[in-house]
Parts: structure tokens; sequence; C-alpha cells
């Protein structure tokens, strides 16, 4: 079956959706996106993607052409169309199409707005085929990481360097040395002192809207957290690190710069949190 996109209101294959070489997204990155996860049908976290999705519009002054029932509308649509019922739903929305001009165009020009949607399994039951090597690598990204930009650069570059060494992920790191996040995931730890711990929301991170969700699971289960950063010594010497996102569900690192994280499998926290995480999605 052909895959069907929404390309600024219409619905077409995907083969023929295309955007125009003058979109300001397309020549200067100047738009921002989201990817949801859809689960028999329901899309995962949806409040938070959406007001996610709205404060990184505000923060590029870049106006939504839709409200957030009408956009439902048109994902849900999108869906059926392509027969998705679990899978990944892709949106950009950028400033649209205009002769090449750093600044906003004026007057403002329609944003364009596109949408995918592909299938993705679900996540496993457990843990034990779920797990992910990293490296660490320089955080070499702006300094507003906090807007979902489609600016990926860095974030690309970071990605092709893990998979050259065999890895999913790299975790980034400031000039401090602290770590940041990954190319495209919140980063969680559990030290040597058992305390969990995931970097506070700052403009260097992307609040995930996974992370938001699985600190209500983190108060639920009780564990000792602390919202705070951690140095790259402390990600090397932890005893679990797990990476969340819409796409990677809860997912333990095992491996680190090619070397073992705790005993190479899949640690207690990460275990008790990715049930958690399971029950939320099945129970919607
Ligand atoms: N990325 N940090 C960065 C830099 C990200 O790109 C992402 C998600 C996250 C996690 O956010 P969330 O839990 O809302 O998915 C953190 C998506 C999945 C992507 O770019 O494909």
């Amino acid at each position: 079956m052909a895959r069907i996109a929404y390309v600024n209101g219409l619905y077409m294959p995907l083969a023929r959706a295309s955007v125009n070489i003058e979109d300001r997204g397309y020549l200067f990155g100047d738009g921002i996106y989201e990817v949801f996860y859809a689960y028999r049908g329901r899309l995962t976290d949806e409040a938070l993607h959406f007001a996610r999705l709205k404060r990184s519009c505000n923060e590029i002054g870049l106006a939504t052409p839709m409200g957030q029932a009408a956009l439902r509308v048109v994902i849900h649509e999108l869906m059926r169309r392509n027969r998705v019922e679990t899978g990944l739903v892709y949106l950009q929305l950028t400033r649209g199409v205009a002769k090449r001009d750093h600044a906003f165009p004026t007057p403002a020009v329609r944003p364009a707005l596109v949408l995918t949607v592909r299938p993705k399994p679900e996540p496993p039951e457990t843990l034990s085929c779920w797990s992910a090597a990293a490296i660490t690598l320089a955080d070499l990204r702006w300094g507003r990481c906090d807007i979902k930009s489609t600016n990926l650069l860095p974030n690309v570059l970071a990605r092709e360097a893990a998979k050259q060494e065999g890895a999913q992920e790299a975790i980034l790191f400031d000039e401090q040395g602290m770590v940041t996040e990954g190319a495209a995931s919140s980063v969680w730890i559990v030290g040597a002192d058992n305390v969990l711990r995931t970097r506070g929301l700052d403009q260097h991170v992307l609040p995930g809207c996974t992370r938001t969700a699985v600190l209500d699971d983190v108060a639920a289960e009780g564990l000792d957290f602390r919202e705070e950063a951690f140095s790259l010594a402390a990600l090397r010497g932890a005893r679990e690190v797990f990476i969340t996102s819409a796409t990677s569900f809860v997912k333990p690192i095992t491996k680190l710069d090619g070397l073992p994280v705790g005993n190479a499998a899949p640690g207690l926290i990460a275990s008790r949190l990715y049930a958690r995480y399971l029950a939320r999605l099945k129970e919607g």
C-alpha cells in the first residue's frame, strides 16, 4: 500500500509529496517539528507533545496554521489512510515559502505543514531485547536546544558518529563536562549512590515529553531521585544508564564508549520504569 502524506491541506501519495525549494525549512532549517508515538490508535503523551509544539512555535514567532483539535483530526485521518494504528507520526511546520532572505518574510507567508506516519512495532514485553550502545561526544549544538527545531545538523553528525562506532545513540556533554542529553533522547543515570538523576530543564536540553511522563512513574515508584546535572565521570561510573524518547520509550544503555555499563544488562530501575511505561501505554 502506498504511503500517504499530508502536505498543506492535502493528503497525497508520499512519492508525489514535495516541498518548494524556497521553503524556509529547506533553506534555513527555519521550522519546528514533533514526533509522536501512536499506540493502538492513541497518541502517547498527546497533551505534552501538543503543548511543546505550541511552545516551540511561540519561541520562534511562528503562527500555527490550525488549532490542536483540527491537528488531531488530521493526524488520525492520516493514520487511518495509512492503516497505521501503532507507529510514528512526524509533524513539521516551517515558516513557509519566500524569496531567500534571512529575516522573516514581510508580510508573513503561510507556514508549511507536513505530516507523515509510519508503522513501528509495539514495545517488547520485557527489556531483555530492548537496549542500546552509546558513545559520548561534545555537544556542538546551539543555545536554544529547548526548542524542537528542524536544525539538526549536530544531532545528525552525532548519530552518524555513533553508527560508525556500532552504537545507536550519542550522549552529549557540554564544555564543563556535564551531560546535556542524547542526540535524540533524554538521558538518565543511576549512580553508585543508587540515586536516579536526569538533568534539570534549561536551554541546553529539549523538554522531553517521555521524560515528563516518566517523572510521574519515578514518583509512583518512590525512587530516590534528583533532577540535577551530572558529569561525564558520573555517567561513566553509573550503575545504570538509560534514555527516554517517543521512539525509544525507556531504553537501557548497556555499553558506553565500548565498555559495559554495570553488568551490561538492563538494570532494575530501568526495568521498573519500563514496566510502568508499558502499563501506561496499555491503559491509555
Ligand atoms: N527526539 N532530546 C532530543 C534532542 C530529542 O530529539 C528528543 C526526541 C528527546 C526526547 O523527547 P521526547 O521524549 O518528547 O520524544 C530529547 C525525537 C524522537 C526525534 O527527533 O526523532
